[in-house]
C-alpha cells in the first residue's frame, strides 16, 4: 500500500498521468472516495497521461465515457449512480474489465463490495485500488494497493 499526499487538484491529475504514462494494456483503476474527493480530477490526469485529446468530465449520466486517441482507450465508467452490482452486469460493463485499454471505475465498491482482494479474484483483474480521502480543503490524502497478477 501506497500513500501519497496531494496538495491541489493538479497534483491529483500529475499522480493520474504518470500511471497513465506507465499503464499496460488491460489495467483496471478503482477509484473510490466520497463526493469531491478528487476522483475524476485523477481520471483527467490518466487521460493526459496516456495523450488522450479529450476532455474529461464526469460520466454520471452514462455509465461510461470512451476517451480514445490515445496511446490505449480510455474507458472511464462512473457508478454513482448504480443500485445494485446486477444492474453494472445488466448494463454490459463487465466487457470494460477486461480489455486491451485502461478501465478507470469511480465508486467500485456498488459493484465489487469492499474488499478489492476478493473483486481481483473473482473477476480476475489487474486492478489498482484507490481510495482518496478528503484532508483539507485542497488536501487529499491518496492510498493505493496493486491486486491481480
Ligand atoms: N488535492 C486535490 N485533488 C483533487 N481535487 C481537488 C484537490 N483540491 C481541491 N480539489 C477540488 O475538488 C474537486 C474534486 O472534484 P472531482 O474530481 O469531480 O471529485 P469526485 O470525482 O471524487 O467526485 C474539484 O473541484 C477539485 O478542483
Ligand atoms: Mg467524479
Amino acid at each position: 500500500m501506497a500513500t501519497y499526499i496531494s496538495h491541489s487538484a493538479a497534483e491529483t491529475a500529475a499522480l493520474g498521468a504518470a500511471w497513465g504514462r506507465d499503464a499496460q494494456p488491460g489495467l483496471v483503476i478503482a477509484l473510490s472516495g466520497e463526493l469531491g474527493a478528487g476522483k475524476t480530477e485523477l481520471v483527467r490526469g490518466l487521460a493526459a497521461g496516456l495523450d488522450a485529446p479529450a476532455r474529461v468530465h464526469s460520466p454520471s449520466f452514462t455509465l461510461l465515457n470512451i476517451y480514445s486517441g490515445g496511446r490505449l482507450e480510455l474507458y472511464h465508467i462512473d457508478l454513482y449512480r448504480l443500485d445494485t452490482p446486477a444492474q453494472a452486469v445488466d448494463a454490459g460493463l463487465e466487457e470494460y474489465l477486461h480489455t486491451r485499454g485502461v478501465t478507470a471505475i469511480e465508486w467500485p465498491e456498488k459493484w465489487f463490495g469492499p474488499d478489492p482482494a476478493a473483486a481481483a479474484r473473482q473477476f480476475r483483474l489487474t486492478m489498482r485500488w484507490v481510495q482518496i480521502e478528503i484532508v483539507g480543503h485542497t488536501e487529499r490524502r491518496i492510498r493505493y494497493e496493486d491486486f491481480g497478477p
